[in-house]
């Protein structure tokens, strides 16, 4: 690709952590209250709001669905106020709608952001996803592969047996066949019930005791997950899976042209990002909103893949009364 513009990242990434914090706290107010809908929705308009302060030429590639169905942070929509560097986001203001409408563990406002024309413009389909921590060599685990020969992979280059490996996965019916056939390994399967950016994000975290993450989830979140890895180390490969001819026509929209393509990290998110999350409930990546009495508490993880920094931020804002 052609070279890639500076993003001042640096500056701007404390801008990023204030996006994703300001969606977080948004929602919180709905966590628990049983509308998923309401609660996207605040987390929506509290992003773009933010976003819309930002000195960035910000366009949305990944976002809340097409112009048509989504009123705001639709792909392709301008944010920012429009002078500074022309950049790329990814976003999704509430990553597990059902987890906060039922206040379960693990919902997050995460948001990324690269230079313009850096990142995969991925359809609202579903993305088959397979991803590893940092440190192991490159390719050792692929798409052909069965699951029980990925276990066997992953075990043999960390010197450890297949029981020792632990793969986490979606719990899904389409995903049975893969679960049963990851435990003829004697591996164990951590089963989650949403939110596969936490959990591809586990893979690169040793703390978790999870080796591996794949199956099929949301393409949007295949392509924030990658810009997390970006930051962090790690592999995700991702190919795009149809359930109609429509979904192959939203792909061609996007600019896809070959709909079978196995995306490496890299090819995802070509060039350096900015990535920030910021936990709604409590989860087993971040804290979730603590209410007390007068204040909101936010935690926000904010990373560069430019310099492989993480940072942890605490942001304790008054409660409007
Ligand atoms: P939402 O927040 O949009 O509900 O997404 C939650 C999620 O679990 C994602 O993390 C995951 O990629 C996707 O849904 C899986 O889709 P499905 O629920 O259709 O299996």
């Amino acid at each position: 690709m052609p070279d890639i513009p500076e993003f001042h990242d640096r500056m701007l990434s404390l801008g990023l952590a204030r996006v994703s914090e300001a969606a977080a706290l948004a929602s919180a107010r709905l966590i628990g209250r049983g509308s998923e809908k309401a609660a996207d929705q605040a987390a929506v308009d509290a992003m773009r709001t933010q976003l819309n302060q930002l000195e960035i030429q910000g366009v949305v590639v990944i976002g809340e669905g097409e112009r048509d169905e989504a009123p705001m942070l639709y792909i392709g929509e301008g944010v920012g106020t429009g002078s500074g560097p022309a950049v790329d986001i990814a976003l999704d203001p509430l990553e597990g709608t059902t987890l906060t409408a039922k206040d379960m563990p693990n919902a997050l406002a995460v948001i990324a952001m690269g230079p313009r024309g850096t990142m995969l413009h991925a359809p609202d389909t579903y993305m088959e996803k397979l991803a590893i921590g940092p440190g192991l060599p490159e390719g050792i685990v692929s798409m052909d592969m069965s699951p029980s020969d990925r276990v066997a992979a992953i075990a043999e280059a960390k010197g450890c047996s297949t029981e020792d490996i632990t793969v986490c996965v979606l719990e899904r019916p389409r995903h049975e066949d893969m679960i049963a056939n990851i435990r003829t390994t004697g591996a164990a399967v951590r089963l989650i019930t949403d939110g596969d950016v936490a959990a591809v994000i586990h893979c690169a975290e040793p703390d978790t005791g999870i080796d591996m993450y794949m199956g099929a989830g949301g393409a949007p979140e295949g392509v924030l997950a990658a810009a997390a890895l970006k930051c962090m180390g790690g592999q995700i490969l991702g190919q795009l899976r149809f359930r109609n001819d429509a979904e192959k026509e939203r792909a061609r929209k996007a600019g896809i042209e070959d709909l079978d393509r196995v995306y490496s990290r890299d090819e995802m998110v070509q060039g350096d990002v900015i990535f920030a999350a910021t936990g709604v409930t409590d989860g087993s990546m971040l804290p979730g909103i603590k209410r007390e009495p007068g204040w909101l508490t936010a935690e926000t993880i904010l990373m560069r893949s430019k310099t492989g920094s993480m940072r942890r931020m605490t942001y304790r804002h008054p409660m409007e009364s």
